[in-house]
């Protein structure tokens, strides 16, 4: 029998993705941007469908209230911009898709539509964008808030923020650009339009002074998990982006709350495509497990924790590590990440020290072994979830790319399981290839 055919994402961060290393690794120019414009044409070889970039506008000092972890670690920081990015990496490619991630909490819609229409103008229409509302409070100090809003409210604000960025894009219409030498015009005026959008958050009058770009809106991309954050995605996301817990049948349920919260909006679920975040993690023929040095085991250690302590907006340094996880901590960021790891320590015992030992693959499920290996394991998840794909975490990964794009993405290839050329041209085009 046929495996399902299915799309691959590669995730990863504009910043440090090769330390701890000695300097020399793969990954270590990531300043003057070399290193991701390698990143992309090695990921287009092996025929991915995007690189999509995370993104926060924080230094992590929540953690004991130093930044001393987030930045021996280079877990948060430093990073570059995304956005100014995926041109660049489009240079050196042709068909790879370049989705970054911005906040609606923070960016001005006038100021992403006139960039993102730029940057998919740019990349011949191969952008994408990673729609997040925030989740750190220092985020919010750092643009003159002084705490963000609770997340329904901001769902609400992004809801109208996609409306408006949306009016943007339509405020040239097709064809707008004539440069007509006879006639002498350059753009037909009549199909250029002022918005006038009035909103509850925001107001603008329109029109962008950008052109129409090749895809007129970029492809839109989010990561909804709680009730609010899946009624955003569902009206508004092209790739989904969802998390591996609760297995096979958490997968299911959730790519088919996704599609049928989609279709009772009017959407074709099938252009929706629901991608979930995974590590892979190769391993030599015979080898089980990938024993980590203490070093290697203390970094993996602070990562986490710098990574829990901001985006859950909880001091963790104020908790007893060892014991089992304590019911009384308090989340002022995501709440349904915090209730995991309660239940992880009532349940099974588990201390703080545990959860955050567990790498960044806590999923439960696990891609681990040979490229064939992982290849069988991967195509008998899917067929099982139904699609529509995986989201490869990059980011701390480097030393295995030549084995992912060499070894495990042909062997997919082989298998009827993933794409062996690209038939479209722009990214909306290419996901919708099946
Ligand atoms: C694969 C994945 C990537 C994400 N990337 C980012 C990111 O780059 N920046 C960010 O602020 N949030 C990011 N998030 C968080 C989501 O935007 C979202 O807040 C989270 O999935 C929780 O869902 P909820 O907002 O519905 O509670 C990501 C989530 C997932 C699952």
């Amino acid at each position: 029998m046929g495996h399902i055919k299915f799309h691959l994402g590669y995730f990863t961060k504009f910043g440090a993705t090769s330390w701890p290393g000695d300097g020399k690794e793969f990954g270590s120019n990531w300043i003057d941007g070399s290193y991701h414009k390698e990143l992309a044409r090695m990921l287009e070889a092996a025929k991915f469908d995007f690189i999509l970039f995370e993104d926060t506008t924080i230094v992590g000092d929540r953690y004991a209230g130093s930044m001393e972890l987030d930045l021996k670690n280079a877990t948060l920081a430093p990073k570059l911009d995304p956005l100014p990015l995926l041109p660049l990496m489009a240079q050196d490619t042709s068909h790879i898709g370049l989705i970054a991630t911005a906040s609606t909490t923070f960016y001005p819609p006038y100021l992403l539509a006139r960039l993102l229409s730029t940057v998919d103008s740019l990349t011949g229409g191969r952008a994408g964008w990673n729609m997040v509302t925030s989740s750190e409070k220092n985020a919010a100090l750092n643009f003159g808030m002084d705490k963000l809003l609770p997340p329904t409210v901001r769902y609400d604000i992004a809801d109208e923020y996609v409306d408006l960025v949306k009016q943007l894009w339509d405020s040239w219409e097709e064809g707008a650009l004539v440069a007509n030498t006879e006639t002498g015009v350059y753009v037909d005026h009549t199909k250029v339009h002022t918005i006038d959008f009035v909103g509850e958050h925001f107001r603008s009058r329109g029109p962008l002074n950008t052109v129409r770009s090749p895809q007129g809106y970029p492809v839109f991309a989010q990561a909804g998990a709680s009730e609010r954050g899946r009624a955003f995605s569902s009206k508004n996301a092209e790739v989904v982006l969802g998390m591996m817990t609760g297995g096979v049948p958490g997968m299911k349920a959730y790519r088919e709350d996704i599609r049928n919260r989609a279709e009772a909006q009017g959407r074709n679920p099938d252009d929706i495509k629901v991608v979930f975040l995974t590590p892979v993690n190769i391993l030599p023929e015979g080898v089980e497990q990938q024993e980590m040095t203490d070093a290697e085991k203390q970094a993996s250690f602070e990562h986490n924790i710098v990574m829990a302590s901001s985006s859950l907006d909880v001091d963790f340094s104020l908790y007893d590590l060892d014991g089992p996880v304590p019911q009384d901590i308090v989340a002022g960021g995501h709440t349904s990440a915090l209730d995991h790891m309660k239940k992880a320590g009532r349940e099974e015992g588990k201390s703080l020290r545990d959860l955050f030992s567990m790498g960044q693959g806590a999923s439960g499920m696990d891609f681990s072994g040979t490229p064939q290996q992982i290849a069988e394991k991967m195509m008998a998840v899917m067929d099982e979830v139904g699609g529509d794909g995986f989201l490869i975490e990059g980011s701390g990964y480097n030393r295995q790319l030549p084995q992912l794009v060499d070894e495990l993405i042909p062997a997919l290839q082989q298998a009827g399981a993933v794409r062996t050329e690209y038939t479209g041209t722009t990214l909306r085009e290419i996901l919708r290839e099946f």
